[in-house]
């Protein structure tokens, strides 16, 4: 297993290109499903994770390949691929697979679209908590299809296709959404969504959506409507930036002080995250070409912050702004709202001297003058993080264990950090 070794201390100068979305790349390649046409996505990102589905996708009857490197291109660039399900060979998405990745239990929605049946193991609870399904088998149920559980698999059946429904959702849910657009897509009929996700990847997947022929208005607001139509072209879509990596790099500047640009970032994407950065005293300027994000000298101040759905401060930057505040002058409360289980970190920082403690869904920190390099273990992937932005503030040497989640989310991690100033390589189990 690699591990990372870190030596802190050393400020962030430089240029980190942003790449494509994780969770938008995600449902848009699952999206290719959904037809027999083929789908091509740009700037796609090189993570575990995106290989892992292109292996599910495959064994759905899903072809795929992807482009060379161009002339000019950067080595770091997103990927082409193509991907093209002429035909769906096996319905059924088996436990070794979908246990793996959570997100692969969503094409549960283009499969029984497309097929009429649909079987998929249920993904199980997680690191960051018992994550439950009901509400995506909610929303299939109230399109028409028959929900049956059984030896662990979802088995869902719509032999006479789906049926255009009013769907409410108790609580937001990004993959309910995900689900409730793919499948309503291909279903007879006017489908409306209430209480819908508004995350950017939810947009990112309603336009490809569009651009392969379905009928999608209103995403990015919590009513949306869907005109079902009978089938769906293919269709080429650019990925959007990860916005979750933008907060990451953001955070880590606000922390070793320093100055990057953070390119091809949209604002707009993490507003909230980007406004509780000014409170703590970074500077955010934001530019055509991506965001500028530095801090001179200050002290970083204590603020405090509790997750939302979007617009409001997104749950994947929670353990990265706990980092950051291990070292505010003074006292800041986190508090985290969406996932019950997700201050795993809490105990690792404490091994870089951090003071944090927890009061039920808070977390309070006490900010330390300074914080002292240690062994750490990561635990899910955007706790990983945290401790790579403590580790890079912190005095002298740290190793993090581990890292495969990193690679699940964070494309070329260490050169990005490299290239801007970090004392950071990668050990690999041989080394
Ligand atoms: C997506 O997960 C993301 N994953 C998560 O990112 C992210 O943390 C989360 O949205 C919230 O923003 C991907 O996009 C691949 P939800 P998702 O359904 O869709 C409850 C990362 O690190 N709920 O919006 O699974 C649920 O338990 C990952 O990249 C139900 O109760 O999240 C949670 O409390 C981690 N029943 C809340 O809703 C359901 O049927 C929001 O979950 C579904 C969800």
């Amino acid at each position: 297993m690699d591990r990372i070794r870190i030596v802190g201390g050393k400020p962030l100068n430089g240029i980190i290109p942003i790449s494509g979305a994780k969770n938008a790349a995600l449902p848009l390649m699952i999206a290719s499903l959904l037809t027999d046409r083929t789908v091509t996505l740009e700037n796609l990102p090189r993570l575990a994770d995106v290989s892992l589905l292109v292996r599910i996708l495959s064994n759905h009857g899903v072809d795929y390949s992807i482009d060379g490197r161009r002339q000019g291109e950067e080595q770091d660039a997103g990927q082409t691929v193509h991907m093209t399900a002429r035909e769906i060979v096996d319905t059924t998405a088996p436990y070794e697979l979908v246990s793996r990745m959570r997100a692969s239990f969503w094409v549960l929605a283009p499969l029984l679209a497309r097929c009429g049946v649909a079987k998929v193991s249920l993904p199980g609870g997680c690191a960051i908590g018992t994550r439950p399904v009901d509400l995506l088998l909610m929303a299939i149920e109230k399109l028409g299809a028959s929900v049956e559980i059984e030896n662990g698999y979802v088995i869902a059946k719509a032999p006479k296709g789906l049926q255009g429904a009013e769907i409410s959702f108790p609580k937001v849910t990004v993959g309910g959404t995900h689900v409730a657009l793919m499948a309503a897509a291909l279903a007879k009929g006017t489908t409306v969504l209430h209480n819908a996700a508004r995350e950017p990847e939810v947009v990112d997947l309603a336009d490809l959506l569009n651009k392969m022929g379905a009928k999608i208005t209103g995403a990015g607001q919590s009513t949306v409507e869907i005109q079902g139509v009978a089938r769906l072209n293919g269709a080429k879509h650019r990925v959007q930036p990860d916005r979750i990596e933008t907060g990451t790099y953001a955070m880590a500047v606000a922390m070793t002080g320093g100055d990057v640009l953070l390119e091809g970032a949209k604002a707009e994407h993490l507003q909230a995250a980007l406004d509780v950065l000014a409170q703590t005293g970074t500077s955010v300027e934001t530019y055509e070409k991506g965001l500028r994000i530095f801090r001179k000298d200050g002290d970083i101040q204590p603020v405090n912050v509790e997750t939302r759905p979007f617009p409001g401060f997104p749950t994947d930057l929670q353990a990265q702004f706990m980092a950051l505040m291990t070292r505010a002058k003074g006292v800041s409360r986190i508090t985290e709202t969406i996932f019950e289980n997700r201050f795993m970190h809490v105990a690792e920082l404490a091994r870089f001297g951090a003071r944090i403690r927890l009061e039920g869904d808070s977390a309070i920190v006490e900010g330390v003058d300074r914080l002292k390099g240690a062994p750490v273990m990561a635990t899910d992937l955007r706790a990983s993080v945290s401790l790579v932005i403590a580790a890079l503030a912190a005095e002298g040497e740290s190793m993090v264990q581990r890292v495969y989640h990193l690679d699940r989310g964070f494309e070329a991690l260490e050169r990005k950090l490299s290239r801007c100033g970090a004392d950071i390589t990668r050990i690999s189990s041989g080394g």
